[in-house]
């Protein structure tokens, strides 16, 4: 892998990418940050060597380089999921590329079925916390050291800093904001209302299929990680819903402007 990695960091420096400040993973929630990168470079997945492609309606596949104010960031368009057919080192493989360009700071978006009573849907969940039950994961074998350590911390997982000055801004904004923890299972199913309640029963505010796979491995190259959620459908005993992914997509939406403008701020501070 580290190979691997090496030879897609030397292709994307050559095409110009340099040092970002920041990695952000455009999910679902926050896709229309893009409107607001001054785009330098947009490379298709599909011409970066070793990238996955993604096959999911509504994830298009472009890495974007560019800056929001004065800082470089570079833009995953399109994120991999395990249930797509990729295996964790695939999913995540973008995101040891961008820690050897150089990103120290990442930000993901998601969206995710909230199981806590007090969520409504387009609510915006800042994850405090993450529970992995995914059923692999993306450190499993022999560690490469150059990559990291073979036993991570994980006793931050979501920068207290990165928290605490997101909630700072969304207050100066007005922007009521919920903070919770994020459960990963795999999907596709969206769960079953016995599964939504084991969701809450083991601790989770909310859950999804996305996300913590790509924070083992940043948290593994010790990156500093932040990450939103859209709570696009709930999971509350007794008012389990029919849930779709266009549904989804469309709760998404509402909340999509007021996600990028908090973050583009975010970003410039
Ligand atoms: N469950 C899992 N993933 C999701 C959900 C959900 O309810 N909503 C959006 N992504």
């Amino acid at each position: 892998m580290y190979d691997k990695i090496q030879e897609t960091v030397t292709f994307l420096k050559k095409m110009g990418l340099a040092t970002p400040d920041y990695g952000i993973v455009l999910g679902t929630g926050l896709g229309s940050l893009v409107n607001i990168i001054d785009i330098i470079r947009k490379i298709p997945y599909a011409e970066i060597p070793n990238f996955p492609i993604s096959t999911v309606k509504g994830h298009s596949g472009t890495l974007i380089y560019g800056n929001i104010g004065g800082k470089k960031v570079v833009a995953m368009q399109g994120r991999f999921h395990i249930y797509e057919g990729w295996d964790m080192k695939q999913v995540t493989f973008p995101i040891r590329v961008m820690q050897f360009l150089g990103v120290q700071k990442l930000i993901v978006s998601n969206a995710s079925g909230g199981v806590n009573p007090d969520f409504k849907v387009g609510d915006i969940m800042v994850i405090t916390d993450h529970i992995n039950m995914m059923p692999s994961h993306p450190l499993q074998g022999k560690n490469d050291d150059r990559l990291g350590p073979r036993f991570v911390d994980m006793h931050e997982p979501y920068s207290l800093e990165m928290i605490a000055k997101f909630e700072k801004i969304a207050k100066e904004f007005n922007i009521e904001i919920q903070k919770g923890v994020y459960l990963a299972l795999q999907g596709p199913t969206f769960e079953t209302p016995a599964e939504y309640k084991m969701v809450e029963l083991m601790g989770a505010d909310a859950v999804g299929m996305s996300t913590v796979p790509e924070v083992i491995v940043a948290k593994h190259m010790g990156m500093s990680c932040f990450g939103l959620s859209v709570i696009t459908d709930l999971g509350i005993e007794g008012h389990v819903e029919a849930v779709s992914h266009e549904a989804v997509q469309l709760a998404a939406k509402s909340s999509e402007k007021v996600i990028s403008k908090l973050v583009q701020e975010f970003i410039l501070r």
